[in-house]
Protein backbone atom coordinates (compact mmCIF):
# COMPACT_ATOMS: atom_id res chain seq x y z
CA UNK A 1 0.00 0.00 0.00
CA UNK A 2 1.04 3.89 -0.33
CA UNK A 3 2.76 5.74 2.26
CA UNK A 4 0.73 8.55 3.75
CA UNK A 5 2.73 11.56 3.35
CA UNK A 6 3.30 14.98 5.58
CA UNK A 7 5.94 17.12 4.79
CA UNK A 8 6.88 20.73 6.13
CA UNK A 9 7.88 23.26 3.69
CA UNK A 10 9.36 26.41 5.51
CA UNK A 11 10.05 28.29 2.17
CA UNK A 12 12.42 31.60 3.29
CA UNK A 13 11.11 31.83 7.02
CA UNK A 14 12.53 31.37 10.25
CA UNK A 15 16.42 32.73 11.07
CA UNK A 16 19.08 29.91 12.52
CA UNK A 17 18.10 29.59 16.11
CA UNK A 18 14.40 29.55 15.25
CA UNK A 19 14.75 26.62 12.04
CA UNK A 20 17.32 24.90 14.71
CA UNK A 21 14.75 25.05 18.15
CA UNK A 22 11.77 24.23 15.69
CA UNK A 23 13.45 21.12 14.29
CA UNK A 24 14.40 19.91 17.34
CA UNK A 25 11.16 19.70 18.74
CA UNK A 26 9.75 18.48 15.77
CA UNK A 27 12.20 16.00 15.30
CA UNK A 28 11.54 14.15 18.81
CA UNK A 29 7.64 14.55 19.04
CA UNK A 30 7.64 12.82 14.98
CA UNK A 31 9.32 9.59 16.96
CA UNK A 32 5.50 9.01 17.77
CA UNK A 33 4.03 8.48 13.75
CA UNK A 34 6.81 6.40 12.49
CA UNK A 35 4.30 5.17 9.75
CA UNK A 36 3.62 8.39 8.55
CA UNK A 37 6.33 9.61 6.14
CA UNK A 38 7.02 12.94 7.03
CA UNK A 39 9.40 15.05 5.08
CA UNK A 40 11.19 18.63 6.01
CA UNK A 41 12.10 21.17 3.48
CA UNK A 42 13.72 23.88 5.60
CA UNK A 43 15.77 26.89 3.79
CA UNK A 44 19.25 24.90 2.37
CA UNK A 45 21.06 26.65 4.40
CA UNK A 46 20.40 24.98 7.94
CA UNK A 47 20.36 21.61 6.34
CA UNK A 48 23.68 20.48 7.61
CA UNK A 49 22.98 21.53 10.71
CA UNK A 50 20.28 19.39 11.23
CA UNK A 51 20.81 15.90 12.31
CA UNK A 52 17.51 13.81 12.63
CA UNK A 53 17.35 11.10 16.02
CA UNK A 54 14.06 10.08 14.61
CA UNK A 55 12.41 9.08 11.15
CA UNK A 56 12.41 12.85 9.88
CA UNK A 57 13.41 13.31 6.52
CA UNK A 58 15.27 16.02 5.01
CA UNK A 59 14.56 17.44 1.88
CA UNK A 60 15.84 20.85 -0.62
CA UNK A 61 13.45 23.09 -1.38
CA UNK A 62 15.31 24.10 -4.89
CA UNK A 63 17.99 21.89 -7.27
CA UNK A 64 19.57 23.05 -10.59
CA UNK A 65 20.05 21.07 -13.16
CA UNK A 66 23.51 20.91 -14.28
CA UNK A 67 25.46 18.28 -12.07
CA UNK A 68 28.27 21.20 -11.12
CA UNK A 69 29.60 24.21 -12.60
CA UNK A 70 29.44 27.80 -13.14
CA UNK A 71 26.07 28.66 -11.98
CA UNK A 72 26.47 31.21 -9.07
CA UNK A 73 23.73 30.42 -5.92
CA UNK A 74 22.84 27.43 -7.73
CA UNK A 75 22.92 23.93 -5.81
CA UNK A 76 23.50 20.61 -7.26
CA UNK A 77 21.50 17.64 -6.85
CA UNK A 78 24.30 15.63 -5.97
CA UNK A 79 24.84 18.53 -3.34
CA UNK A 80 22.17 18.41 -1.68
CA UNK A 81 22.52 14.68 -1.46
CA UNK A 82 25.59 14.92 0.02
CA UNK A 83 24.52 17.07 3.05
CA UNK A 84 21.85 14.55 4.05
CA UNK A 85 18.97 15.41 1.51
CA UNK A 86 17.07 12.29 0.58
CA UNK A 87 13.95 14.98 -0.80
CA UNK A 88 13.57 17.34 -3.12
CA UNK A 89 10.79 19.95 -3.97
CA UNK A 90 9.81 20.32 -7.45
CA UNK A 91 7.45 22.38 -9.80
CA UNK A 92 6.08 24.62 -6.43
CA UNK A 93 3.90 27.24 -7.76
CA UNK A 94 6.33 29.99 -6.66
CA UNK A 95 9.33 28.88 -8.21
CA UNK A 96 6.93 28.62 -11.52
CA UNK A 97 5.19 31.80 -11.06
CA UNK A 98 7.97 33.92 -9.40
CA UNK A 99 11.20 32.32 -10.99
CA UNK A 100 9.79 31.76 -14.16
CA UNK A 101 10.21 28.19 -13.87
CA UNK A 102 8.49 26.65 -17.37
CA UNK A 103 7.96 22.47 -17.46
CA UNK A 104 10.83 21.80 -19.20
CA UNK A 105 13.28 23.40 -16.86
CA UNK A 106 11.08 21.47 -14.01
CA UNK A 107 11.33 18.78 -16.31
CA UNK A 108 15.53 18.61 -16.36
CA UNK A 109 15.43 19.07 -11.96
CA UNK A 110 13.10 16.37 -12.23
CA UNK A 111 15.83 14.26 -14.36
CA UNK A 112 18.97 15.65 -12.30
CA UNK A 113 17.62 14.53 -9.37
CA UNK A 114 16.59 11.13 -9.72
CA UNK A 115 19.86 10.71 -11.49
CA UNK A 116 21.48 11.16 -7.90
CA UNK A 117 18.60 8.66 -5.93
CA UNK A 118 16.93 11.83 -4.23
CA UNK A 119 13.01 11.54 -4.02
CA UNK A 120 10.94 13.78 -5.29
CA UNK A 121 7.91 15.62 -3.98
CA UNK A 122 6.31 17.16 -7.64
CA UNK A 123 4.12 20.03 -7.19
CA UNK A 124 1.21 20.99 -9.44
CA UNK A 125 -2.10 22.86 -9.48
CA UNK A 126 -4.13 25.58 -11.23
CA UNK A 127 -4.45 29.43 -10.87
CA UNK A 128 -7.72 30.86 -10.06
CA UNK A 129 -8.28 31.75 -13.35
CA UNK A 130 -7.91 28.49 -15.12
CA UNK A 131 -10.13 27.14 -12.41
CA UNK A 132 -12.97 29.42 -13.42
CA UNK A 133 -13.03 28.32 -16.67
CA UNK A 134 -13.13 24.88 -15.68
CA UNK A 135 -9.66 23.92 -16.97
CA UNK A 136 -8.26 22.64 -14.03
CA UNK A 137 -8.43 18.95 -14.67
CA UNK A 138 -6.84 19.19 -18.28
CA UNK A 139 -4.20 21.68 -16.58
CA UNK A 140 -2.73 19.67 -14.45
CA UNK A 141 -2.86 17.01 -16.73
CA UNK A 142 -0.57 19.00 -18.88
CA UNK A 143 1.95 19.87 -15.81
CA UNK A 144 2.33 16.10 -15.33
CA UNK A 145 2.55 15.17 -19.17
CA UNK A 146 5.29 18.05 -19.34
CA UNK A 147 7.42 17.15 -16.71
CA UNK A 148 6.70 13.89 -15.34
CA UNK A 149 5.28 11.14 -17.26
CA UNK A 150 8.42 10.86 -19.47
CA UNK A 151 9.74 8.69 -16.31
CA UNK A 152 9.82 4.92 -16.53
CA UNK A 153 8.07 2.78 -13.59
CA UNK A 154 11.09 2.60 -11.81
CA UNK A 155 11.59 6.51 -11.87
CA UNK A 156 7.91 7.26 -10.97
CA UNK A 157 7.72 5.06 -7.82
CA UNK A 158 10.06 7.76 -6.48
CA UNK A 159 7.99 10.47 -6.67
CA UNK A 160 5.12 11.97 -4.56
CA UNK A 161 2.95 14.06 -6.50
CA UNK A 162 1.57 17.03 -4.15
CA UNK A 163 -1.71 18.69 -5.71
CA UNK A 164 -1.48 22.38 -4.63
CA UNK A 165 -4.38 24.93 -6.33
CA UNK A 166 -2.17 28.76 -6.11
CA UNK A 167 -5.45 30.26 -5.50
CA UNK A 168 -5.24 28.26 -2.08
CA UNK A 169 -1.90 28.22 -1.14
CA UNK A 170 -1.29 31.00 1.97
CA UNK A 171 -4.66 32.33 1.14
CA UNK A 172 -6.27 31.01 4.09
CA UNK A 173 -9.22 29.29 1.85
CA UNK A 174 -8.36 25.45 0.80
CA UNK A 175 -9.42 23.04 -1.68
CA UNK A 176 -13.05 21.78 -0.65
CA UNK A 177 -12.89 17.89 -0.04
CA UNK A 178 -14.90 17.56 -3.23
CA UNK A 179 -12.29 19.45 -5.08
CA UNK A 180 -9.03 18.16 -3.78
CA UNK A 181 -10.30 14.62 -4.54
CA UNK A 182 -11.97 15.51 -7.81
CA UNK A 183 -8.26 16.50 -8.98
CA UNK A 184 -6.57 13.59 -6.75
CA UNK A 185 -8.88 10.77 -8.62
CA UNK A 186 -7.53 12.22 -11.60
CA UNK A 187 -4.29 12.14 -10.64
CA UNK A 188 -4.23 8.29 -10.17
CA UNK A 189 -6.20 7.90 -13.24
CA UNK A 190 -3.56 9.32 -15.19
CA UNK A 191 -0.85 7.48 -13.51
CA UNK A 192 -2.55 4.51 -14.07
CA UNK A 193 -3.01 5.59 -17.58
CA UNK A 194 -0.11 6.55 -18.48
CA UNK A 195 1.63 2.96 -16.13
CA UNK A 196 -0.46 1.15 -14.70
CA UNK A 197 -3.13 0.47 -11.73
CA UNK A 198 -0.20 -0.83 -10.02
CA UNK A 199 1.87 1.51 -10.62
CA UNK A 200 -1.19 4.34 -9.78
CA UNK A 201 -2.39 2.76 -6.37
CA UNK A 202 1.25 3.01 -4.95
CA UNK A 203 2.22 6.54 -5.48
CA UNK A 204 1.22 8.90 -2.70
CA UNK A 205 -0.48 11.81 -3.72
CA UNK A 206 -1.17 14.88 -1.07
CA UNK A 207 -2.97 18.04 -0.78
CA UNK A 208 -1.15 21.39 -0.68
CA UNK A 209 -2.65 25.05 0.14
CA UNK A 210 -3.54 26.60 3.46
CA UNK A 211 -4.00 22.79 5.26
CA UNK A 212 -4.40 23.40 8.74
CA UNK A 213 -5.24 22.10 12.05
CA UNK A 214 -9.36 23.08 10.80
CA UNK A 215 -9.33 21.46 7.35
CA UNK A 216 -6.96 18.73 7.58
CA UNK A 217 -9.78 15.66 8.76
CA UNK A 218 -11.80 16.49 6.41
CA UNK A 219 -9.23 16.47 4.00
CA UNK A 220 -7.08 13.42 4.89
CA UNK A 221 -10.53 11.57 5.24
CA UNK A 222 -10.65 11.79 0.88
CA UNK A 223 -9.91 8.55 -0.23
CA UNK A 224 -7.20 9.63 -2.59
CA UNK A 225 -5.50 12.70 -0.61
CA UNK A 226 -2.90 10.34 1.25
CA UNK A 227 -1.79 13.25 2.93
CA UNK A 228 -0.23 17.06 2.71
CA UNK A 229 2.57 19.28 2.06
CA UNK A 230 2.55 22.07 4.85
CA UNK A 231 3.52 25.76 4.31
CA UNK A 232 1.77 28.27 7.39
CA UNK A 233 1.14 25.25 9.36
CA UNK A 234 3.89 23.82 9.72
CA UNK A 235 6.24 26.75 11.28
CA UNK A 236 4.36 25.76 14.73
CA UNK A 237 5.11 22.52 16.59
CA UNK A 238 2.02 22.22 17.97
CA UNK A 239 -0.01 22.49 14.41
CA UNK A 240 2.38 20.19 12.55
CA UNK A 241 2.28 17.83 15.40
CA UNK A 242 -1.65 18.15 15.35
CA UNK A 243 -1.72 17.24 11.95
CA UNK A 244 0.70 14.11 11.88
CA UNK A 245 -1.78 12.45 14.38
CA UNK A 246 -5.26 13.76 12.04
CA UNK A 247 -3.05 11.65 8.92
CA UNK A 248 -1.89 8.36 11.39
P1 LIG B 1 0.42 26.94 2.78
O1 LIG B 1 1.58 26.56 1.74
O2 LIG B 1 0.17 25.70 3.62
O3 LIG B 1 0.99 28.07 3.60
O4 LIG B 1 -0.78 27.34 2.00
C1 LIG B 1 1.61 25.31 1.12
C2 LIG B 1 2.76 25.26 0.14
O5 LIG B 1 3.09 26.31 -0.44
O6 LIG B 1 3.36 24.20 -0.10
Amino acid sequence: MRKKVLAANWKMNLLRNEALDLYSNLDLALLNFQEIETVLFPPSIYISELQTKGNLSLGIQNIYFENKGAYTGEIAAAQAKSIGCTYVLIGHSERRELFLESDDLLKKKVNSALAENLKIIFSCGESLEVRTKKDHLSFVKKQLENSLFHLSEKEILNCIIAYEPIWAIGSGLNASEQQAEEMHSEIRYLLAENYSNKISEQISIIYGGSCNTSNAAQLFACPNVDGALVGGASLDKFSFIELAARLK
